[in-house]
């Protein structure tokens, strides 16, 4: 199998590096739309440590007097090249699995009928609460591997299997460990507003006074998320709460995030577009009007292929969302539940099967419109110059083929700040 080369292991910061003979290179700027990913065939790339100085048309490097000269060179021998991959939705760290309840729906029981019978998200909550901090690291460590073999060099990931104080925080600090010793890219949300936990079925104002009023403090105090969540839907928490908690959260410093419309078309986007969030998630069951108030907020859908699958959902009408000229993101929404896998090129494929959008139009969906959802597009997400040079090298064709043949682990080489993890 490839092996991870850690911080330790990377090369001179100063070193420029020329990787040459790249087939196809799709650079997937942040203009054009969402089915410009810019491809250049026969192409190069040049960095200097971690930064982006020069990506273009091979033929035109010799003799560029405005360029360094190359202190290493690798060969991509005719490799496509795509910017690193984001998932910009995942709930990563969480104690135990759920795989009988994918046997139940298998057999025709649905997710809220589960989780109305005391399984789905509290199953979760209470094997997170009994798990250690330094088990949900190695667990998480280990899956975060495998992502990042697959090129994902960019990910998010939330809270919301704690609900209590402590356990919030203790999920939050497993993603502060894995942010120290994994040389990639990572977010952190809050969400501790992910379900009402037990003990505050019958007080649902004091749980959310909770979240408001002692975990929101405690977790910017301690630094420990870049954004707010909350999960707005029937068995969740309700518009006017997911208000209360965002405003909250954004008072604090926390951008907003909304788990919008995934079970109900119940105002999810509409909220999402009121505070202003970066993001709005899921949207199977999106209205009309809450696409209208997504796209004059300039709030990016992201979409997940993943969890519409594995619970038999109609997909969101990306082709309508992406009409209207909202940017639509693809992530795996990776979690114990409604989507168990961490494949981001698994979810890509199926935003092309099920969601009716071209393998060019995924691409930037988990490229720069991923790091617009979170607010990193002027760092990562396409091959320019001036980004970090975070990009993949694919065994493969064309983007085309790779989605449609689609092999386990098509990733043959994997680039993040300008080290090369994945060999
Ligand atoms: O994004 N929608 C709410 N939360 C998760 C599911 C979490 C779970 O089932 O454990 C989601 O689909
Ligand atoms: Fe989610």
């Amino acid at each position: 199998t490839n092996e991870i080369i850690w911080p330790e292991d990377r090369a001179d910061p100063e070193a420029v590096r020329l990787l040459k003979n790249i087939g196809t290179l799709f650079i997937c700027p942040d203009d054009g739309g969402q089915e410009y990913v810019k491809p250049r065939r026969n192409a190069a790339l040049l960095w200097k440590g971690d930064v982006i100085l020069w990506a273009g048309s091979e033929g035109e490097l010799p003799g560029n007097r405005d360029l360094p000269e190359p202190d290493e060179s690798f060969d991509a021998e005719g490799r496509v090249v795509i910017p690193g991959l984001i998932d910009c939705h995942t709930h990563l760290a969480f104690g135990g699995w759920r795989p009988d309840e994918f046997e139940l729906r298998s057999l025709g029981k649905s997710y809220e009928e589960i989780a109305a019978a005391g399984g789905g998200i509290l199953s979760t909550v209470s094997a997170t609460r009994d798990t250690s901090e330094q088990d949900l690291i190695r667990k998480s460590a280990g899956l975060l591997e495998e992502m990042v073999r697959l090129g994902v060099t960019t990910i998010e990931c939330k809270s919301g299997y704690g609900l209590t104080l402590e356990d919030e925080l203790k999920q939050l600090r497993v993603y502060r460990s894995l942010k120290n010793s994994f040389p990639i890219r990572m977010m952190s949300t809050f969400l501790g507003a992910h379900a009402i936990p037990p003990e505050y079925r019958d007080k649902r104002g004091k749980y959310v006074r909770l979240v408001t009023e002692e975990m929101i403090p405690a977790v910017t105090e301690a630094g420990l998320a870049e954004f707010c969540d909350v999960f707005v839907d029937a068995p969740a928490f309700t518009i006017e709460e997911g208000e209360v908690i965002l405003e909250a959260g954004k008072k604090a410093g926390l951008i907003p995030k909304v788990h919008a419309d995934q079970l109900t078309a119940n105002g999810g986007a509409e909220l999402a577009a009121k505070v202003g969030a970066v993001s709005a998630d899921h949207l199977e069951c999106v209205s009309d009007r809450g696409i209208t108030s997504i796209r004059e907020a300039g709030t990016v859908a992201v979409s997940l292929p993943l969890a519409t699958w594995y619970l038999r959902k109609e997909p969101l009408p990306a082709r309508k969302l992406m009409e209207a000229g909202v940017p639509v993101a693809v992530s795996t929404d990776f979690n114990p539940g409604s989507a168990p896998s961490f494949h981001l090129p698994m979810a890509m494929h199926l935003a092309c099967t099920l969601q009716y959008m071209s393998p060019a139009e995924v691409l930037k969906g988990a490229t720069i419109y991923a790091a617009r959802a979170l607010g990193v597009n002027n760092v990562t997400g396409s091959v320019e110059p001036g980004k970090k040079a975070d990009f993949v090298e694919l065994d493969t064709e064309s983007v085309n083929h790779w989605l449609y043949h689609f092999r386990p682990d098509a990733a043959a080489r994997v680039w993040s700040e300008g080290a090369c993890l994945v060999t």
